[in-house]
């Protein structure tokens, strides 16, 4: 398998390339729309085809590359059930599988941080974890539906269950990380290390964070697939 990180610095954002080395099919799971011209060099570079751009969730931090790169490529955008995205062109829910040649991605519904969320679980190894569980931290869950008793639900729940060894990939990282264990995040993450419910509650109540610089250009644009609205 191929499977390539790539950081988008202004929203420390990760973007992840996906493909079968042999069928030569790939995916990108949450692009950048500022770094699409980058992510079709390099998908041009290694002689891939892009067939899915793939959303964890709607995001409020960034605007997607799904729109540009579909309307450049022709590849298939893929969003989680219910997430508020009329254009998309396929809904993945919880235990759906997509296949790009010899490789399985598999959604894991992980709503909390909003209230449609998914994590991909890439043949069974590694978990792409969008901005539910991040490495020593998690999303927020204060604007776009979020619930934190529903994301601590989803994290202790469906994704601690998986193997220790998993490989955790996360939508974003802050502090220069790049990649985690389920095991690891289940011993050191302190939002959930010694936290039960009720107390995890109550710090992701507690957090006062500012809200996302590109907030109210980002989520409508998000809904449109990664067309900015003109009243914008
Ligand atoms: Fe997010």
């Amino acid at each position: 398998m191929l499977f390539r990180q790539l950081f988008d610095a202004e929203t420390s954002t990760y973007t992840y390339l996906i493909a079968d080395p042999a069928t030569k099919e790939a995916a990108l799971v949450d692009p950048v729309v500022e770094q699409v011209d980058r992510d079709l060099k390099l998908i041009g570079e290694l002689g891939l085809t892009l067939r899915y751009c793939l959303e964890t969730h709607i995001h409020a931090d960034h605007v997607t590359g799904t729109g540009r790169l579909r309307q450049l490529t022709g590849c298939e955008g893929i969003v989680p059930q219910n997430a508020n995205a009329a254009c998309a062109d396929r809904y993945i829910g919880d235990g759906e599988t997509i296949k790009i040649g010899e490789i399985s991605i598999l959604a894991i519904a992980t709503p909390g941080h909003t209230d449609s969320h998914a994590a991909y679980l890439i043949n069974g190894d590694r978990v792409l974890t969008g901005d539910s569980l991040l490495i020593r931290g998690c999303g927020r869950t204060d604007f776009q539906s979020g619930d934190a008793g529903i994301l601590y639900d989803v994290i202790v729940g469906q994704l601690f269950s998986l193997p220790d060894e998993t490989l955790v990939y996360p939508g974003h990282d802050y502090r220069g990380h790049t990649v985690s264990t389920i095991g690891e995040e289940k011993q050191h993450n302190p939002r959930f290390a010694g936290q039960d419910r009720d107390s995890f509650i109550e710090l992701m109540d507690n957090l006062n964070l500012p809200n996302p610089k590109k907030i109210m250009e980002a989520v409508p644009a998000n809904e449109r697939c990664g067309k900015i609205p003109a009243f914008l």
